[in-house]
């Protein structure tokens, strides 16, 4: 791609970014610029050829060191139903996380038997319909949820596949919002306090429960692979000890998500390969030693199936300059569509779609359209000259933007398009002022 040495930004664009002889971004085939016009503004846009090729490399790097591994989708990051047909066609299975999730997932024609449900407080009307849809596992997190599931499970005459969530206590070093495997966490049996072996215990003799593997998911956005391996080691090993008081047999080791995705230049994430080495190592190792069977491997990327796929398109209007302080550009959405800056200080890059020839003489801040001084999209990023009605897009924006929009300030969620070989179709529309009173009683 002729511009990526003159554009390093380029990069951080999904895979078949480039830019075309109008000096517009282009993406899967689409001048992003002629997207704008079409769908209007702000426009979440997915490639689909992104997302296929990271699948593949998931299922390719884990599966040649482990063949029993499984992958799974984590559609908390991203949930619409084109998306979760396109992931079944690569094989993946699905984690889900509430009732409404999991209605999505049915309503693509999803198999039911290939979710995984997860959650600290699935309510019991979500449970029952878990296991009347014949979800293929139940992640149990607490002994209130555990009771209750033997409670459904006996009611209804189902025998039902669980795995425990973990809390192993190990450190992922990432953003204290996002750390979850620690032992101060909500979610999860911890093993440091001896709670892990008494659920271990509870569920095995659960009638209607079948108790086949532990999970554990340590935080998102794991820049280092170690902690995984660390995390590992401690859960097989409480695995040996459970076999040994409590013939317990692990037959489903899930290691949860939280893999990189590369939002800067200068963060670089690390390849799946790193992940999938220092994974299968421990697990092999630890097999090994502790004499345990092979159990199946399940990971559950969510952000890093799809923020690289996903580009956010703003329109710019107006601007403010402070002379000797900074220069706000305004665009015409922020964090009702894209909360991540303000909540987690996240980091994003920008380019002008309209503008990818053009030096980047300019260092600005990038404003949403929000009430609230916080809605900063990107802190002083170089961009070329902007003026009013350029094309501001935000590469990495497909994960967790949209299933974190909110409708504050009464606007309107983004629509959303997948791009495939130069072809465009819509599989979110904009939401509209209708739908914004549509739940409301005058
Ligand atoms: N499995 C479990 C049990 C999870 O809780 C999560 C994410 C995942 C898998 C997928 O993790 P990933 O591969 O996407 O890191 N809203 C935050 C991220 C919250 C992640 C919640 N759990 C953000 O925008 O950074």
């Amino acid at each position: 791609m002729k511009y990526k040495d003159a554009l390093p930004k380029l990069t951080l664009f999904p895979l078949t970014a480039g830019v075309n002889d109008q000096g517009h971004l282009t993406i899967g085939g689409s001048d992003t610029v002629q997207l704008a016009i079409i769908y209007g503004t702000p426009l979440y846009i997915f490639d689909e050829a992104t997302i296929r090729a990271k699948c593949s490399e998931y299922l390719r790097e884990l599966g040649q060191r482990y063949s029993d591994t499984l992958a799974i989708y984590a559609c908390k990051a991203f949930t619409s139903q084109a998306l979760i047909r396109l992931l079944h066609e690569e094989g993946f299975g699905l984690d889900v996380v509430s009732g409404g999730e999991m209605h999505v997932a049915k309503s693509a024609g999803f198999p039911l038997d290939k979710v995984y449900f997860h959650g600290n407080n699935k309510g019991e009307h979500e449970l029952r319909r878990a296991l009347e849809s014949g979800v293929g596992r139940i992640v149990v997190d607490n002994f209130h949820e555990l009771a209750l599931l033997g409670r459904l499970a006996s009611e209804l005459g189902k025998s039902q596949d669980v795995l425990l969530r973990l809390s192993p206590g190990v450190d992922p070093h990432t953003h204290s919002h996002v750390a979850t495997g620690i032992l101060d966490s909500k979610f999860g049996f911890p093993l440091a306090t001896g709670q892990a072996e008494e659920a271990l215990t509870k569920a095995m003799s659960t009638p209607n429960l079948q108790l086949i593997g532990l999970h554990f998911h340590l935080g998102s956005s794991l820049f280092e692979a170690e902690p995984y391996a660390e995390a590992i080691a401690l859960v097989l090993q409480f695995a040996a000890q459970m076999k040994q008081r409590h013939r317990f047999e692990l037959r489903e080791l899930n290691i949860g998500g939280g893999f990189a995705s590369q939002y800067l230049l200068d963060s670089p994430a690390p390849p799946v390969s790193r992940y999938a080495d220092a994974i299968v190592s421990a697990l092999t190792e630890q097999i090994r030693q502790l004499k345990l069977e092979q159990p199946r491997l399940v990971i559950e990327p969510g952000r890093s199936i799809v923020a690289k796929a996903g580009t956010a398109l703003y329109r710019v209007g107006g601007s403010k300059d402070i002379p000797g302080v900074r220069r706000y550009v305004f665009v015409d959405g922020g964090m009702g569509d894209n909360i991540r800056p303000a909540l987690y200080d996240s980091k994003y890059e920008a380019v002008l779609a309209n503008k990818m020839g053009k030096l980047e003489t300019d260092v600005v801040t990038i404003a949403g359209k929000f009430c609230e001084s916080g809605d900063i999209l990107v802190k002083d990023v170089r961009l070329p000259k902007t003026e009013a009605g350029d094309v501001l897009a935000m590469p990495t924006s497909g994960a967790y933007s949209i299933p974190m929009s909110s409708n504050y300030n009464a606007s309107l969620r983004p629509a959303v398009v997948m791009v495939k070989e130069g072809s465009a179709r819509l599989i979110r529309r904009r939401e509209t002022y209708d739908d914004l009173t549509g739940h409301d009683s005058p």
